[in-house]
């Protein structure tokens, strides 16, 4: 498995993995936006010549902000997700961002679980955010994300993912 900077080479693969990941998957025109835009970071996945997952977000102020992350179903649970964030945190500091934020369904646990491997703990409730049903969007962050001891968790995740792929091959 390969990340790869999305492009719009990318982008029909990327919007079927949206299309089942989520409810209200995003136009192509958006993608086509926010992977061309400046201060993001958007990654592929790839699996033999295969897009099984994508993630990205964008920076804003100092701050971080996770827009979307996904894997494909048949791809779960094999540390597909974390790689993908271990990147867009490089990616993310190195744009200069000293904070990482983002929303998340508040039943999606799964995912809040990912978040808070990643040092991200909850701020706050947007109340009825998501649409159509209006679920609360749970709010969060993880501070400091250029400092020492950050880098030092971030180490430690690539560690653990390499010692599991090791294990599983
Ligand atoms: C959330 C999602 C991206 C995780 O992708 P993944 O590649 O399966 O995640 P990983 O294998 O890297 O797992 C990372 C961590 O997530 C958590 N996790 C993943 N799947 C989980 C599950 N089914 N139940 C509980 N925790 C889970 C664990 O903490 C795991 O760490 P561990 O393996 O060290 O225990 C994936 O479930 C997905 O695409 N969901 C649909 C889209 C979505 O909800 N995106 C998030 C929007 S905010």
């Amino acid at each position: 498995m390969k990340l790869h900077p999305a492009t719009e080479e990318h982008l029909q693969e990327i919007m079927t993995v949206d299309r089942e990941a989520f409810p209200t998957p995003w136009s192509k025109k958006l993608w086509m936006k926010e992977i061309s835009r400046t201060e993001r970071a958007y990654y592929v996945a790839i699996e033999g010549q295969k897009v099984i997952g994508f993630g990205g977000g964008l920076l804003a102020g100092d701050d971080f902000h996770i827009t979307t992350i996904a894997v494909r179903a048949s791809n779960l649970s094999k540390g597909v997700a974390t790689l993908i964030m271990v990147k867009l945190l490089e990616d993310a500091v190195k744009l200069g961002a000293t904070n990482l934020t983002l929303e998340v369904r508040i039943g999606n646990l799964p995912a809040q679980a990912l978040y808070r491997k990643f040092g991200m703990v909850p701020a706050g409730i947007r109340p009825s955010y998501y649409q159509p049903d209006n679920e609360d969007a749970l709010i969060m962050w993880a501070n400091d994300i250029h400092e020492q001891p950050y880098m030092k968790l971030l180490e430690s995740i690539k560690q653990s993912q390499k010692a599991k792929e090791v294990l599983s091959s």
